[in-house]
């Protein structure tokens, strides 16, 4: 398949080229685009041949559901049965943003779209291009992160390219993404409100909206093995550069000398890299690649290089990837999760 890749400003959208892109959701192809999260690999949420195709292009277990995103909040009621006023207190609050709400989907959302799950997810997007593309493809956008299952999710339209090229009809280009990590997921189908998938809209920014919002236990690590993450996505490996990423976690001095330690000891034909603060960029003079992620102080920053970093060290055949803890005090949740997820679990306390 020969994949058309449009270039468009978002703040001077080509109306003519969001109308093609729509057009082509609305008869059953898949479109990548750009939201303030990350990049969206794009099907009619409503047609179930295109949440196929979707699961085809990625790659990825069709037992995985799928976010459906709106353009306008009147939209949810047509694929959601029950709303609870938490959920729209909290939807009016933080939408069009990074927040994805569940719940109790209607007859109208196919079971291919939501995994044979009876829950929609829905995300009301901020991106302006989002926005319009929803609206001309006939307002339900079914969308995962436009990456290859598995792999850093996309937050530029070259990313995408990278994975997508020759899968899908259109890719829309409209730079790099403002957060660059994926949305908060909250399940309104249990009794308290409960967090999935921590994003930029942190616990706290929920709580002072709705009151308690609980964690899924799976997801934040309270639990036993072999308890099952609500969102199905959750359990699987993600976010994974090809090489081996090790997290390092400690004392400063500590977290340098093992990385040294372990940069040092590499034969010249094992490539490595390291991910770190930007006060500590001339600290690891060993590596073939060092990243400035960027400071404590500007979080945003961390979160948002963070696919793009893992991916860089792809480009550069990075053998062995060591990076240090990002534990910040409001995105650091989210960022840990991802990069907890791409090492695979694979952390050393110094
Ligand atoms: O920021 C985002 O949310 C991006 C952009 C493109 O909007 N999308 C995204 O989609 O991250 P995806 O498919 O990569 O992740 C969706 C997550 C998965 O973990 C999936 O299991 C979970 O949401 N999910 C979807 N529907 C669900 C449902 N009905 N119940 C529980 N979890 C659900
Ligand atoms: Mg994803």
């Amino acid at each position: 398949m020969k994949t058309e890749y449009i270039k468009t400003d978002a703040d001077n959208i080509d109306l003519q080229a969001i109308k093609k892109a729509g057009r082509i959701i609305r008869s059953g192809g898949l479109v990548a685009f750009p939201t303030e999260t990350v990049y969206g690999l794009g099907g009619d949420a409503l047609n179930a041949g295109s949440s196929q195709k979707i699961y085809e292009a990625k790659g990825r277990p069709s037992d995985n559901p799928l976010i459906v995103h709106i353009a306008q909040f009147d939209s949810i009621y047509k694929i959601a049965s029950y709303i609870p006023p938490a959920a729209e207190k909290l939807a009016k609050m933080y939408w069009p943003g990074p927040l994805t709400i569940i719940l109790k989907k209607t007859r109208i959302v196919p079971d291919e779209t939501t995994g044979n799950l009876p829950t929609v997810a829905v995300r009301f997007p901020s991106h302006p291009v989002a926005q319009l593309l929803i609206k001309e493809a006939g307002g339900y956008i079914a969308a995962p992160s436009a990456n290859i299952s598995g792999r850093p999710s996309p937050t530029t339209g070259e990313h995408v390219a990278v994975d997508m090229d020759g899968r899908i009809d259109m890719i829309i280009d409209s730079g790099p993404c403002r957060i660059g990590l994926e949305s908060t997921i909250v399940d309104f189908t249990c009794d308290v409100p409960m967090m999935l998938r921590p994003g930029y809209v942190s616990q706290q920014m929920l709580e002072d909206v709705i009151g308690t919002v609980e964690k899924d236990p799976a997801v934040f690590g309270e639990a036993s093995e072999g308890v099952k993450p609500k969102a199905p996505g959750m359990k699987y490996r993600h976010y994974a550069p090809r090489g081996v990423l090790t997290i390092v976690s400690g004392k400063k001095a500590d977290v340098i000398n093992l990385i040294n330690d372990r940069t040092a000891k590499n034969s010249s034909k094992v490539r490595t890299a390291v991910l770190c603060r930007s006060e500590n960029t001339s600290c690891y003079p060993q590596a073939d690649l060092v990243i400035d992620m960027g400071d404590d102080k500007n979080e945003e920053k961390i979160a948002s290089r963070l696919y793009d970093s893992l991916r860089k060290c792809d480009e550069e055949n990075i053998d062995e990837i060591y990076s240090e803890e990002f534990d910040t005090p409001g995105l650091g949740l989210a960022i840990m999760n991802r990069l907890i997820k791409a090492a695979g679990h694979n952390l050393i306390r110094v």
